[in-house]
């Protein structure tokens, strides 16, 4: 009985650690700004070394991929505009790329996207959101931007 109390316990003071250091982050008022040059054309470097071998160069994802593979997982979707990445909030794009989906879906999400946490700092991670946030229509962009307000305002 103690045992268990002490696991639990112990598995309590573990989970908590891990809010408190990941937490931050998920809840920061993240907005990727789409609207400056420089940081732009970093995050496309940064975007094609990191991204593009299974993203597309060119943001369009991998063929059908709207249909699982044999393993049951599904392929890179498009950034650009065909695609649905843009109707995500950026603290959920920021999250998804430093953590991996599995931090959105659930732990037992299985699925081929790695995480960057400790590959790409969060400001790459930000570049890059820029640079894939400034191929998007206008119409995407504020419809995106909308998303994020409504998510910041959850987070408040
Ligand atoms: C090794 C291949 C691979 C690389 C490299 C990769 N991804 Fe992915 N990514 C995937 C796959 C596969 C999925 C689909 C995961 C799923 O939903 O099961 C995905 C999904 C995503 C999603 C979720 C899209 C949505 O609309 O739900 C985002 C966001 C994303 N990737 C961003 C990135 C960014 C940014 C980079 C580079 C920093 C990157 N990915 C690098 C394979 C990759």
């Amino acid at each position: 009985m103690k045992i268990i109390f002490y696991s639990v316990a112990a598995i309590t003071f573990v989970g908590l650690l891990i809010i408190a250091i990941v937490r931050p982050e998920m809840v920061t008022k993240i907005m990727f700004k789409s609207d400056n040059a420089s940081l732009i054309a970093s995050g496309k470097v940064t975007y094609l070394q990191n991204c593009a071998s299974c993203h597309g160069d060119n943001l369009q994802g991998q063929d059908d991929w709207q249909t699982p593979l044999a393993s049951g997982r599904l392929p890179a979707p498009p950034h650009d505009a065909d695609g649905h990445t843009w109707h995500h909030p950026d603290g959920m794009l920021f999250t998804i790329t430093k953590f991996g989906p599995a931090a959105i879906i659930g732990d037992d999400y299985e699925n081929d996207m790695p995480a960057f946490n400790g590959i790409l700092s969060d400001d790459e991670i930000r570049a890059v959101w820029a640079y894939i946030k400034s191929t998007w229509p206008k119409r995407s962009q504020e419809y995106q931007q909308k998303m994020t307000q409504a998510e910041n305002k959850e987070n408040q």
